[in-house]
């Protein structure tokens, strides 16, 4: 999708979003890096990958951080990262799978963003992350189980998102459409909603 930075529908939806961040959330191999890359610039935000804010604030990769410190050390910088990007204001932040599990991180969402969950099945998920070997938690005897599992744990807690959007086997443009499309929706009907009830 291509919007130019003077067309009515862009600068309506960004004049709308006011400070607001873009939260993508779901699952490794959801797509939360490329659609949000492409949301940013169809909207012409600027966008941020939060793994890749830890690795440059702690000069070390996530397997690293993984490595040398443990999860719930990578889990509470993760946390400070994500709060401190949202609350800078407007622009698309793509999180870590794990992120959005952590009650603290979505509070902070909740108070300074719009949440968009990319939802995926397994047999996407399982086909895109089979491509990068980098992710730690599914460094395990069966990937597929772990996924399946995580897909069992955390899907429940990403449809607290405030929108959902199928991530599927479809071109990236399509779904970076269907996000915009969806966010347009639901900035309208805030709107409107604050207009009645002043
Ligand atoms: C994780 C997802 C990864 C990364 C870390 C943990 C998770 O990010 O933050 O390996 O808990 O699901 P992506 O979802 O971008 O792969």
């Amino acid at each position: 999708m291509t919007l130019s930075a003077e067309s009515p529908l862009r600068n309506q939806l960004v004049s709308r979003l006011g400070s607001r961040a873009i939260v993508f959330v779901g699952l490794m191999g959801a797509g939360k890096t490329s659609i949000g890359r492409r949301v940013a610039q169809a909207l012409d935000l600027p966008f941020v990958d939060s793994d890749h804010e830890i690795e440059t604030v702690s000069r070390l990769t996530v397997p690293e951080l993984f490595e040398r410190y443990g999860e719930p050390e990578f889990r509470a910088l993760e946390h400070r990262v994500i709060e401190r990007l949202v609350r800078e204001g407007a622009g698309i932040v793509s999180t870590g799978g794990g992120a959005f599990m952590n009650a603290q991180t979505r509070a902070v969402v909740a108070e300074h963003a719009i949440s968009v969950w990319l939802k995926a099945d397994l047999d996407v998920l399982m086909e895109r992350v089979s491509k990068k070997q980098t992710r730690p938690l599914l460094k395990t005897a069966d990937p597929r189980a772990t996924m399946a599992k995580l897909m069992d744990d955390r899907y429940p807690t990403y449809a607290q998102a405030d929108l959902t959007i199928e991530s599927r086997d479809e071109k990236r443009e399509v779904i970076t459409a269907e996000v915009i499309e969806a966010l347009d929706r639901y900035l309208d009907l805030a709107t409107r909603r604050t207009a009645s009830a002043s």
